[in-house]
């Protein structure tokens, strides 16, 4: 465990670029595999999670190689080319890791065992297990469906039409990724959108995907199963989930102005850019673009004074990520903000509900929690600070902490540095040139 202290500063400033997209970086290497000939990924994301996907890739017979740092060449097998592994498949932290192979292993004839670290180990699997059966793969897991599991795929995988009963992008790559072997179209319904990068990442690659929208707000996603997947060259931009650290310290402080490059803003991920507007945030989008199907644009980020706000169930997917540090810009801001619908976050990398309540409350932030919302009551003054807050494994947790330490009147200590590396590399080195003060206690 390396602790750390985040201390008040006056304000943030200057141009920085944030570690690439994770999701689009598993779904990069994960779909150049099974595409045939070399894909060429530029700016992918070396956290520690994308890193349990490409070893795993390796054990399973792909050839990926680091050209320079952030550039990678994957020398893809084909669809339902990968190999018997000889060892255990770490996934370490990495929820989307192992959701994401478990549905290409679905098509794989094959036995393999995926592992992860003491927070995987305790997320629930079922919601892949249970349609990547109806497909026709095999499972031995530990009770509650959850890790260790071994998974033997089915050489013939059924297509399936699948109503997900979550909102989960995982869940949905999960059974797409396993349809691209099976001999016909397989769907999922979801009840709201979630994030679509499979779904562009594949038509990047050459596959038929088709998208409706339905009824109520859900959508249908249909994929026409064992396509030619041809290597493409892939530019990852930068993570919204990562920029939006630097993006709430800087609202936070005020006089900041920060510039971050190339962050994806794909809409179904960037729900937060909304939220903080309606609160009162000055941000403005620049050099819009589009790289492999994936909207791109510099955020310019000033300090501001931030109100309450209500943020709807609705609003869950496209910022689900996001709840943990929006808790502390609502610590913050004048007013009281109500997060509803977070079901969810009981189930991430930590009980993210309730590892956010403790902490803002460790830290003298009047709210109130329920089993899926959180409400926090703002007075518009910095909340005091001077707590150490328990990171349980959690990237995340550990990052918003560290942002309200920027602003808090007593420093907030975090028990381990250690879960940024999944998402962040670089993170302390990247806050303290912006002008944060984060050292060792
Ligand atoms: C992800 C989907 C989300 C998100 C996770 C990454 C993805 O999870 O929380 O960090 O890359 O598909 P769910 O699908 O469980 O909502």
């Amino acid at each position: 465990m390396k602790p750390l202290k985040s201390e008040s500063v006056n304000c943030l400033q200057g141009t920085v670029h944030v570690p690439a997209d994770k999701s689009i970086s598993h779904r990069a290497l994960m779909i150049g595999a099974l595409a045939v000939g070399e894909t060429r990924i530029d700016g992918l994301l070396e956290g520690e999670d994308v890193q349990k996907t490409s070893i795993a890739l390796r054990n399973l017979g792909v050839v990926i190689e680091k050209k320079a740092f952030g550039s990678w060449l994957v020398k893809g097998r084909g669809v339902c080319g990968l190999i018997e592994p000889v060892r255990v498949l770490d996934m370490g932290n990495s929820g989307t890791a192992a959701r994401l192979l478990l549905g290409v292993l679905a098509a794989h004839p094959f036995s393999a065992t995926l592992s992860g670290d003491a927070s995987l180990s305790s997320r629930p699997m079922g919601r892949v297990i249970k349609p990547l059966k109806a497909m026709g793969a095999i499972f031995h897991s530990r009770s509650d469906g959850r890790l260790p599991i071994s998974i033997t795929g089915n050489v013939d995988p059924m297509p399936i039409d699948y109503e997900l009963p979550v909102a989960s992008a995982q869940v949905k790559s999960s059974i797409l990724l396993a349809g691209l072997g099976a001999a016909g179209r397989t769907q999922v319904i979801e009840p709201k959108p979630t994030r679509n990068h499979t779904e562009l990442m594949l038509r990047h690659f050459g596959a038929e995907v088709d998208v409706k929208d339905l009824q109520g707000g859900a959508r249908s996603v249909s994929l026409k199963g064992q396509p030619e997947l041809n290597a493409r060259n892939v530019n990852v931009p930068g993570d919204i989930s990562s920029a939006a650290f630097p993006m709430i310290a800087s609202l936070l402080t005020p006089g900041s102005r920060v510039t971050i490059k190339g962050v994806g803003i794909n809409p179904l991920r960037a729900g937060l850019l909304e939220v903080l507007k309606k609160m009162g945030g000055s941000i403005i989008l620049a050099n819009k673009s589009t790289e492999a199907g994936e909207p791109v644009a510099d955020l310019i980020v000033e300090g501001s004074s931030l109100k309450g706000v209500t943020v709807a169930p609705d609003h869950a997917p496209s910022m689900i990520d996001e709840y943990p540090i929006l808790a502390v810009c609502a610590a913050c801001a004048k007013g009281t903000t109500r997060l509803e619908g977070l079901s969810e976050l009981r189930v991430k990398e930590s009980d993210r509900l309730d590892s956010m309540a403790r902490g803002l409350e460790a830290c003298g932030v009047d709210l109130e929690e329920g089993e899926d919302f959180l409400v926090i009551h703002g007075d518009g003054s910095v909340p005091r600070g001077g707590a150490k807050i328990t990171t349980a494994l959690d990237h995340r947790i550990a990052m918003s902490f560290l942002v309200l330490g920027t602003v808090t009147t007593k420093p907030i200590i975090i028990d381990d540095e250690e879960p940024i590396e999944t998402s962040f590399p670089g993170f302390v080195e990247l806050m303290n040139g912006l002008g944060s003060h984060i050292t060792e206690p």
